[in-house]
């Protein structure tokens, strides 16, 4: 029996073929674009995820008997925009989750509103990313698109429908809209009157590993398959964490893709007094926290791709000597697309100092990676300050395939990191949501027991984590002190 998990991810989509013991088959992957039609904006045509996933299946399934695949769950990008009119047509490309056009919403939720009553609601506060406040945009902005909504849906929401023709969102998913009262796992009907929208514009919601329906025919027969079931699938986050078996009490895992993530498992619901944290529903039905940075390993492709014109990631990294880590006197601020958390500022822009006449482009390349690390190790005080004791986390994505990135952010964070053998987070966690569904494991929880691996530790080393923690100390006042002109100079 195949499973197939698919990432619906922002630079690209990854597909994978997994048998019913955990086996990866075949992987393939199919990029799209990302559109920036204004500074701070960033968009996706959702027609190219479908295209993508076409095309990728075919690729996927042509030398396997596609006739064996019995499931398919779907991990995406959260917080997206997809709208769909009477007609079932794309009104106008989604809306990221790392779009910082709707600051001005924002303001409106969390002061107009107010924090207090959002988090009662929903357990959270507004986010530029998120998804009611560019519900709002668009009702201030593009008031004939708004009026045309005939369906709201999440990236890989689409996607599902596309497969199934059902309308339907995951609670993982669905906890990134603002609109989900994520204690009760209800739709919020106060955020829905607040958003000027109704129930019947939201898809019906689901676990994660709950089977939502079947593909169509013509989507299983146009590759083979017959009598395959979609399940819930989950936002990407969480898809990943199950993928990294991140799903027992308190657990951790860190995602280095083009966003970062910081993700603690939880039993029970839990909110962090401030908000600056993520409280969400977790794809094993249970909770997480988690706390987001919007570029992460986008930040190295943009600094090797964009400025040093290479993509000859290993040629930059092998001229970075443990003597080096730590030692580096530039600091970069990783605020390419403005940041939600903690600081949730969507002027903040990306920023190298200190830098003088005798450093060169690897000290600067150096400084991109601390950086990254000091914004992952901002959510991790967070969760510190709330009395979680982290001491040891998964790493996944593509950002995690770096030894040098996971020994700087080991030591930045002074815990111990776990590489799992599958390092395809939500794509591997949407197979295995897909085995639940079929009944292959009794639990999310059974099928990570027996799936998933570990094939290596990066552990900290005292002196590194010492310098580390002395770098930091200086990182954490730079943006404090450039906070006011952010504004100013946007
Ligand atoms: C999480 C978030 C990102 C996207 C990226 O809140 O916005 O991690 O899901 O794919």
């Amino acid at each position: 029996m195949y499973y197939v998990g698919i990432d619906l991810g922002t630079s690209s989509v990854k597909l994978l073929l997994v048998n019913e013991k955990g086996k990866i088959l075949n992987t393939v992957s199919k990029e799209y674009p990302l559109y920036f039609p204004n500074s701070g904006w960033c968009e996706q045509d959702p027609n190219d995820w479908w295209s993508a996933c076409e095309s990728g299946l075919k690729d996927l399934l042509k030398d396997y008997d596609a006739s064996k695949v019995k499931g398919i769950g779907v991990g995406g990008q959260m917080h997206g925009l997809v709208i769909l009119d009477e007609e079932d047509k794309v009104i106008r490309p989604c809306i990221l989750w790392n779009d910082g056009r709707s600051e001005k919403e924002v303001e409106y939720l969390n002061k107009g509103i107010g924090k207090d009553k959002l988090s009662l609601y929903t357990a959270n506060i507004a986010f530029a990313g998120f998804t009611a406040p560019k519900i709002l945009w668009l009702k201030n902005n593009e008031e004939e698109n708004f009026k045309r909504i005939k369906k709201i849906m999440l990236p890989k929401d689409y996607i599902n429908y596309k497969l199934t023709g059902i309308h339907c969102t995951d609670y993982s998913d669905a906890s990134g809209t603002l609109l989900l009262d994520v204690k009760n796992k209800c739709w919020s009907k106060e955020m829905l009157d607040i958003c000027g929208i109704n129930i019947k514009q939201l898809p019906k919601l689901y676990e994660s590993y709950d089977v939502v329906g079947k593909a169509k025919e013509e989507i299983a027969n146009k590759y083979g398959m017959k009598d395959v079931i979609v399940v819930g699938g989950a936002g990407d986050n969480a898809a990943a964490a199950i993928g990294t078996g991140t799903v027992t009490n308190g657990s951790c895992n860190i995602s280095l893709g083009t966003s970062g993530t910081i993700f603690i498992s939880n039993n029970e619901f839990k909110v962090d007094r401030f908000n600056s944290l993520h409280s969400f529903v977790h794809a094993n039905g249970k909770y997480h926290l988690m706390g987001c940075i919007l570029s992460a390993a986008s930040c190295n492709r943009w600094f090797a791709e964009e400025i040093l014109k290479t993509n000859n990631y290993s040629l930059l990294q092998e001229n970075i000597t443990e003597e080096m880590l730590g030692n580096n006197n530039i600091y970069f601020l990783p605020y390419l697309m403005g940041e939600r958390s903690p600081i949730n500022d969507t002027n903040a822009r990306g920023s190298f100092i200190g830098i003088d006449m005798h450093n060169n482009q690897t000290d600067m390349y150096l400084s991109v990676l601390e950086g990254v690390a000091f914004a992952i190790r901002d959510s991790f005080e967070v969760a510190k300050d709330l009395g979680i004791n982290i001491k040891e986390s998964m790493i996944c994505g593509g950002g995690s395939k770096s030894p040098l990135w996971r020994k700087i952010i080991a030591n930045v964070l002074g815990i111990k990191l776990a590489i799992p053998i599958s390092e395809e987070g939500p794509g591997y966690g949407g197979a295995m949501l897909a085995m639940v569904g079929d009944g292959i494991y009794p639990s999310v929880e059974q099928c990570a027991y027996e799936l998933v691996n570990i094939k290596a530790y990066e552990i900290p080393k005292k002196e590194l984590v010492e310098r580390y923690e002395e770098k930091y100390l200086k990182y954490k006042k730079i943006y404090p002190s450039l906070k006011e002109l952010f504004k100013e100079i946007k």
